[in-house]
Formats: C-alpha cells, structure tokens, sequence
C-alpha cells in the first residue's frame, strides 16, 4: 500500500501548483466561469504552430468554416456545440468570441484542444476524424470570432495583428536563433534514380 504515496504526493502537489497557477490568473466571466490561462501544451504539441500564410488565407479560412459547420463531414460539426456564429448552443462549450479568454490560448494549446479533446467534458478528440491539416483550418476559422485578424506570434508569445508577427523557423525556433543556422541546412536532395 505504502507503495503508492510518493507517487499520489507528487501528483497531489503538482494538481495544488496548477490550482494555485489558476487562481493566481482567474479573473471574472458570466456563464463560462472563471477565465483562466490553459495549461502548456504537451511537449508533442508544443512546437507545433500554424502553417505560414495560413492566418490570412481566405480560401484556409473558407475550408475551416466548411469543417466547422459540418459541411465538409457530417461527423464533424463543432457548431453543434459552439454554435454556427460562434455563440455556443450547448451548455458549457468554449465560447470563441471571448477575447480575452481566448487570447491566452497558443495557436499550439489551441491545436492540442482539438486533437486530444478536454477530459471529463463534452469536448472530446478530434484527431481521428480530423487530419491535422484540417485541424489548423478549423482553428484559424475559429480564431475569427474573438481574434479576427489577428495571429499568434510564436516569439512573443501573444496574439499580434496578422502578418506581423516575427518569423519562425519550421522547428518552431525563435527568429531570434542567429542566421548561421540557416546556412547549415543542407541542400535538398537532388531527384532521381538509382
Ligand atoms: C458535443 C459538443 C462539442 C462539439 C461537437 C465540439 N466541442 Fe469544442 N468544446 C466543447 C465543450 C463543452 C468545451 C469546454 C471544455 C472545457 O470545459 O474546457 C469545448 C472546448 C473547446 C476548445 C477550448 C478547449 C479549452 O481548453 O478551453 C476548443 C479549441 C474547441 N472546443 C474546439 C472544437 C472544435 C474545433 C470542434 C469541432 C472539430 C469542437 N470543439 C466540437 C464541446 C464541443
């Protein structure tokens, strides 16, 4: 029995250092609670970000509205829930035209709530049904009900107006890694058979 307490101690105090985290960023919001930040994303999502030009693209965004209303897949209708105009229809679904909620949300939390789901409630995973492509369309379409023109900007770590946020690399690295870096990528491979 005595087996198991360090481990339950360890949890216990980590699920005390969220809680106490949460407390610390709580602020006020009829009907959703509490705003509070996200926890960090998994280190699997982590550096994962929006694909370049996908924020200002009127044709990604038109293709997320289509997989958002479940025009694209029948099976995959998140206005159900949070509603055609973003207004949530069913008890306790995020509500994206909350900015200042939604602000707090990485492009990467963002991404890892969709794939994974929320655990204990009615969102669940999407990543079965949603390829990860589609899962960054949803996303920048449903970033336009509270951050419209806006995108998230990976170095500074906020919501920024589109197109201006600093450039990153495919790694996800800050813009800030000096440019040496760049010049050791290696030349593509050269096509052909052997
Ligand atoms: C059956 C209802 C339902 C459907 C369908 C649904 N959601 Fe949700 N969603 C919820 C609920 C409820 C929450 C709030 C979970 C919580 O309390 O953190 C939520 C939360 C979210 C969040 C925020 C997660 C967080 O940590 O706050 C995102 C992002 C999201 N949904 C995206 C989507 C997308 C994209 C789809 C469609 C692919 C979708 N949802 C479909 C019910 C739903």
């Amino acid at each position: 029995m005595t087996r198991i307490v360090r481990v339950r101690g360890t949890t216990m105090a980590l699920m005390l250092g969220l809680v106490g985290l949460g407390s610390t960023l709580a602020g006020c919001e009829a009907g959703e609670g509490p705003i509070v930040a996200p926890p960090p994303p998994p280190a699997e999502y982590a550096d994962k970000h929006m694909p370049a030009g996908w924020w200002n693209d009127e044709k990604i965004i038109e293709e997320g509205r289509q997989i958002f209303i479940g025009a694209k897949n029948i099976d995959v209708n998140c206005a159900s829930c949070h509603g055609k105009d973003g207004k949530p229809v069913k008890a306790g679904a995020r509500d994206f035209r909350n900015a200042e909620r939604m602000k707090l949300y990485s492009d990467s939390v963002w991404l890892w709530r969709i794939s994974e789901g929320v655990p204990n409630t009615k969102m669940k995973a999407w990543k079965s049904k949603l390829p990860e492509e589609d899962r960054w369309k949803v996303m920048a379409y449903e970033r336009t009900f509270g951050l419209k023109g806006k995108e998230w900007d990976v170095v500074k770590k906020e919501w920024v107006p589109a197109g201006t946020a600093a450039k990153a690399d495919e790694a996800g690295a800050p813009a800030a890694t000096p440019a040496s870096k760049k010049t050791a990528a290696p030349a593509p491979s050269t096509p052909g058979k052997s």
